[in-house]
């Protein structure tokens, strides 16, 4: 079995596997996401090249990120008729997404009346320039034959509320074809220029049906292979690049070509290495999760924002449109930890783009509710913070009527959700400049928003937290959610944390902070609010918490007969109506992510008990869920319940086993919180890595078909592989760190040097839940 890379020989047939395959190998360097579609395919086949950070709306539709032009458009006849995998004979055809430096390679043999032609292209999103995409295509035939190609760049483009571009000019300049065109909403200028290295044919140019082309034609020889380089860049206004759009397009475009395609690769390639030495998790013995946990580390790699953009990671990366290409909570809490734990730049970008949305935030809480302060995070974040999130975000299938959902107004928690990852950065890292960039005035606000909105109930001398939605979707406007209220009140906690960090290192800026927020008489107030919130606790009997007031006088029905009541497979199950909103039936983990998230505060008893209630009890509807529940499972030994999961997680985008629609609300595309997931599960699960107050910590629980198991980890500005074996725990510490550290195996603390690798003996049978 390969381990660094998927291929398929599937025959695109129907529109479904297109879309499948289409964002299974798909590939993306942060800039710009291209899907997995073939050379030759257009709009109908959902070629999409979307650029991240760019949005743009058309009428009332939904706003969403712009896709471009694409520049990889080539299609080819052969004595004068069209070859193409749908319309086509196809003797073989294989694709093939390479790991090691994210490259898309497809490989199609036709046959052609006696004749066999073989089509091959390769093409990568540069790591090293963010604007470019550089293809090399391929043609042979066994016979002599009179070829055409037509390659050029596609004005035709996929949108789902589009289209996006306007008044689009296609023309040629020298040597390089150009596409311009402007987004409806805010005039921004996109251009996509293209040049091209082609050392045979007569080459005649061309605009026919949206397509700028080059149509080259030549005569072949038996059995001779032809190829030529293409090089395209998108460049758009926002990316401040130069004074003149095109003329940047141009000359990124330009400028490959003249570097040519091997030293573009080896650059890209060189790149690529350095990114896999800081992540790639080995796992010996079990080649299927391997594969599939690196596919998942792959994606994350690809899509982490270009350094210095301002960018976040969207719920569906740049797979395309889906979810209006908005950044949720997935990211901090699905995605961030991988960045953390592997290179914490990145994860510093991604907590820059909170500080930077920051004012959005600061708009959605004057905005959403009465006394509203400080800052609401928009469930669904765009390029400014405001809430891209509709107030009837799915249709039902049944009427096709738009149906009222609150998870823009009442999902309250994204804002703790971004609160702990600023603090979970300064505590794995060390690191306290991101709290004087910005970092303590999000975790003052998001502070001050819980205080504004905690409402006090004399009675019972409490705070609490009302009309709330929790992870789970299908409840909606409920009271006191444990998962919401343990968020907020962790907000206040380490807003407070912060503010002494800061008086004790940085009195002086602290002082300036707390005059700028005029915030500094509130900090009693988030004491007092922190103390007396009230958080669901653990039943002294059962151990079961309640997800929220009410909970358990819902009605106790099953999956199946939940399920059983739908009139349409799309109809969405929650807002108003939905077959789970009056049953016990939950959209994900909510109790359970609680208990994953603030791992350290509930023993193995209460997480078991409340696995064991709520699992029965939840559809998964949201990717994100799996990995929770094998991450408790993990905590006391559900081992092959877990390694399930963590498969199931891993494997979403590799399967295709998901949902395509929400109501009538297209959602397809990829999955990077599951990919981050599948990543934790490993990493914290399995691995049992955990920073504590002391440290690292680890506690193995190795699957029992894994032998070995290398982990690189960086943590608090230094690098570490971790290799677990079933009898003992290696901890190497990189000849270039700086510090000594103690880190506890299994319980034992260790004293790990610079340069030095630390071996501790374990019994696997000896670890509490051992695999
Ligand atoms: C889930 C949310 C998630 C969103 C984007 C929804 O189905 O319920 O928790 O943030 O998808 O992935």
């Amino acid at each position: 079995m390969k381990l660094w890379e998927i291929n398929s020989s599937e025959i695109e047939g129907d529109a479904q596997s297109v879309m499948r395959l289409g964002t299974q190998y798909q590939i993306s360097n942060g800039y710009m996401g291209y899907r997995g579609t073939l050379d030759e395919y257009r709009s109908e086949q959902q070629v999409g090249v979307t650029i991240a950070g760019l949005f743009d709306q058309v009428g009332d539709a939904w706003r969403e990120p712009v896709n471009a032009p694409n520049g990889g458009y080539t299609s080819v006849e052969i004595d004068g008729s069209p070859v193409g995998v749908l319309t086509s004979e196809v003797a073989s055809h294989r694709q093939r997404l390479d790991f090691h430096r994210a490259e898309f390679e497809r490989e199609t043999c036709f046959k052609l009346g006696t004749k066999r032609v073989t089509i091959r292209s390769k093409r990568f999103l540069s790591s090293v320039t963010p604007n470019l995409c550089v293809i090399r295509f391929s043609i042979s035939c066994d016979q002599d034959a009179k070829v055409v190609v037509r390659t050029g760049i596609d004005g035709k483009i996929w949108d789902l509320n589009g289209p996006h571009l306007v008044d689009q000019v296609f023309s040629k300049n020298d040597d390089a074809l150009l596409v311009n065109a402007w987004t409806q909403e805010t005039g921004q200028q996109l251009t996509v220029a293209e040049a091209l290295h082609c050392p045979f044919g007569k080459e005649v140019y061309e605009v026919e049906d949206q397509l700028n082309l080059r149509v080259i034609e030549w005569e072949t020889q038996a059995g001779e292979v032809y190829s030529f380089d293409k090089y395209f860049a998108v460049v758009c206004e926002k990316d401040k690049l130069g004074e003149s759009v095109p003329r940047t397009a141009l000359a990124i475009a330009r400028e490959a070509c003249r570097q040519g395609y091997d030293r573009c690769l080896r650059d890209h390639q060189q790149e690529w290495a350095e990114r896999w030495l800081r992540s790639d998790v080995v796992l010996e013995g079990d080649d299927d999760a391997q594969l599939a946990l690196r596919y998942s580390i792959l994606q994350l790699l690809m899509v982490a924002p270009v350094r210095g953009s301002g960018n976040s990671i969207p719920a569906r990366a740049l797979s395309g449109q889906v979810y209006k290409g908005a950044v949720f909570w997935d990211t901090e809490m699905f995605m961030y930890p991988f960045y953390l734990h592997t290179n914490p730049s990145v994860a510093r970008d991604l907590l820059r783009y909170r500080i930077r949305t920051l004012e959005g935030a600061r708009r959605k809480a004057r905005s959403e509710g009465p006394g509203f302060r400080g800052a609401f995070y928009a469930w669904e974040s765009q390029e400014t913070g405001d809430d891209a999130c509709s107030y009837f975000n799915v249709g039902d299938p049944v009427t096709g009527r738009e149906l009222r959902t609150h998870f823009r107004d009442k999902q309250i928690h994204i804002s703790g959700d971004v609160a702990i990852a600023f603090w979970r950065y300064f505590e794995h890292t060390g690191d306290d400049s991101l709290l004087l960039e910005g970092g303590a005035e999000v975790m003052l606000e998001c502070a001050r928003f819980y205080a504004s909105y905690a409402y006090f109930k004399k009675d019972k001398n409490r705070y609490e937290l009302l009309d709330v939605i929790g992870p789970d979707e299908y409840h909606e406007r409920v009271n006191n959610n444990a998962f919401t209220n343990q968020v907020a009140k962790e907000t206040f906690d380490i807003a407070l944390k912060a503010v002494e960090h800061l008086r004790a290192t940085y009195p002086e800026f602290l002082e300036e902070l707390l005059s700028r927020l005029d915030i500094e008489s509130e900090l009693v107030e988030f004491a007092e609010v922190a103390k007396l919130l009230y958080v669901p606790r653990p039943d002294e009997t059962t151990s079961l918490i309640e997800q929220f007031d009410g909970y358990w006088k819902l009605r106790d029905a099953t999956l199946e007969e939940v399920k059983g009541q739908l009139v349409h497979p799309n109809e969405y199950w929650g807002a108003g109506q939905g077959v789970a909103v009056p049953t016990q039936i939950i959209k994900q983990a909510d109790v359970v992510m609680m208990l994953t998230l603030f791992r350290d505060r509930y023993d193995a008893k209460v997480k078991e008990a409340n696995w064991k209630y709520y699992e029965q009890r939840t559809e998964h509807g949201s990717s994100l869920s799996a990995c929770a529940y094998a991450l408790v499972a993990l905590e006391f030994g559900e081992c092959d319940f877990a390694y399930r999961y963590f498969l199931k997680t891993a494997k979403v985008d590799l399967e295709g086993n998901y949902k395509l629609y929400a109501g009538t609300i297209f959602i397809g595309g990829s999955h990077p919180a599951a990919n981050g997931g599948a990543w934790m599960t490993a990493v914290f699960g399995f691995a049992g890595l955990q920073v504590t107050e002391r440290g690292l910590s680890i506690t193995p629980r190795l699957f029992k078909k894994w032998k070995r198991m290398q982990i690189p980890i960086s943590y608090r500005g230094e690098q570490f592989v971790i290799t677990i074996t079933r009898r003992e725990v290696i901890v190497s510490s990189s000849p270039k760190n700086r510090n000594t550290h103690r880190v506890l195996v299994a319980g034992r603390e260790v004293t790990c040097s610079p340069g030095s690798s630390v071996l501790t003996e374990i019994q696997e049978n000896a670890l509490e839940g051992a695999c």
